[in-house]
């Protein structure tokens, strides 16, 4: 693998011993994924953020480091909102060391968000290499945005914002982002809500596994892309989709598509998996919400008030910039929380079923939170929590 004098030199450990450790993993990656040099990165978002993660080991791992990000980085969500932990019913041993967490990270200087969106706190650009982590967050990037990043370990992430390069292999070389399976979509789909590109994703990524599929016959907005696209990642494994006529490397290049693989998606696939179980909790905002979704869950809830617990995740920073819709939506009783989420917080374990309005979630929950997960659309989800 190709390195520059500058890598020579800090492979060397004439920039210390940190950056040395850093750059030797991401030589190593780079080596067991057949990287022929490093490339610049625009920003990072790590994993391994959450104490109930990452424990006392991951903690002095951290603590030992000596170093500071040099490209914008963030974290990924963690097991309680920073400013809020104690509202949230988290338990004070919990708090105090998922916070030594976060102050380690702060030391490297590392930015304290810790979302699954951070499209919506830094700019990326088509064309961006970055070292992203979080599952839908890479989908994200990659496919409505037209990044490139492949899945970063919480290791690897926070090398790649130290040392500020990434190993260039995977999704960061055109040869890689071709689709290599086709969708056909046998709906109508002009009345679907983002629970229902959520569905799609949750039966899609099921099928397709870590192909890169090529959807066709559907025009999500960006809030359904990103639903469609967490949920592919999460029941299968992608971390590139595109969809024709709509993504940008779909619109930018004429993929050969002939002789690939088409499966076709009716109605039918999709109906399957709702159901209407009562449920003790509804929680929405998986990924975190966007500006445009809180403005919706405000506009539903106007009027309103919670019989059931609301909770709603977003990121610090989409949070600080819409006080007056957070404010609407808490008089209704609902919390609209940051830095954690449905399925890192501890909180939601106490619920035996809980309906959310993503496929992501709907594939996690279960298994994370010991719930039933319902799906319903964010109008199902308001009425649920509302009467
Ligand atoms: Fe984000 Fe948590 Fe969902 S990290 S994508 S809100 S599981």
């Amino acid at each position: 693998m190709y390195l520059d004098p500058d890598e020579e030199k800090m492979l060397a450990g004439e920039r210390g011993e940190t950056l040395q450790k850093m750059l030797e993993l991401l030589v190593a990656l780079g080596k067991v994924f057949g990287a022929e040099r490093l490339v610049r990165i625009r920003s990072a978002q790590v994993s391994g953020a959450s104490y109930k993660t990452i424990g006392e080991y991951g903690l002095a791992w951290l603590s030992s480091l000596d170093a500071r990000a040099v490209v914008p980085a963030v974290l990924n969500p963690i097991g309680m909102p920073r400013g809020r932990w104690k509202e949230m019913g988290i338990e004070p041993a919990f708090a105090e060391r998922q916070q030594a967490v976060i102050a380690a990270y702060e030391r490297l200087g590392v930015n304290l968000e810790c979302t699954c969106t951070p499209y919506y706190l830094h700019e990326t650009s088509f064309g961006d290499h970055l070292a992203w982590s979080e599952s839908s967050a890479v989908s994200y990037a990659n496919s409505v945005i037209g990044a490139r990043t492949n899945r970063e370990g919480g290791p690897g992430a926070l090398a790649a914002a130290l040392v500020g390069k990434t190993p260039c292999y995977g999704l960061h070389l055109d040869k890689n982002r071709t689709p290599d399976v086709v969708i056909d979509i046998k709906s109508d789909e002009k009345d679907w809500g983002i629970a229902r590109f959520g569905a799609l994703g949750y039966h899609a990524g099921k099928l397709v596994g870590n192909k890169i599929p090529f959807f066709r016959g559907i025009s999500p907005n960006h809030d359904q892309l990103k639903a469609l696209g967490a949920a592919m990642a999460a029941t299968g494994a992608v971390a590139l989709y595109h969809v024709n006529g709509v993504t940008p490397e779909a619109k930018k290049n004429q993929f050969d598509i002939s002789g690939l693989e088409v499966i076709s998606i009716g109605s039918a696939d999709i109906e399957q998996l709702y159901t209407d179980i009562p449920v003790d909790a509804v929680a929405v905002g998986c990924p975190h919400c966007s500006p445009d979704e809180l403005i919706e869950i405000a506009r539903l809830l106007n009027g309103k008030t919670v019989t059931k617990p609301l909770y709603i995740f977003a990121a610090q920073g989409v949070i600080g910039n819409n006080r007056m819709t957070i404010d609407k939506i808490e008089k209704s009783g609902a919390r609209v929380y940051a830095d954690t989420c449905m399925v890192v917080s501890p909180v939601m374990e106490q619920y035996p079923a809980i309906m959310v309005n993503s496929g992501k979630a709907l594939a996690y929950v279960p298994d994370m939170c010991g719930a039933v997960a319902r799906i319903g659309s964010i109008e199902e989800c308001v009425t649920v929590a509302t009467s």
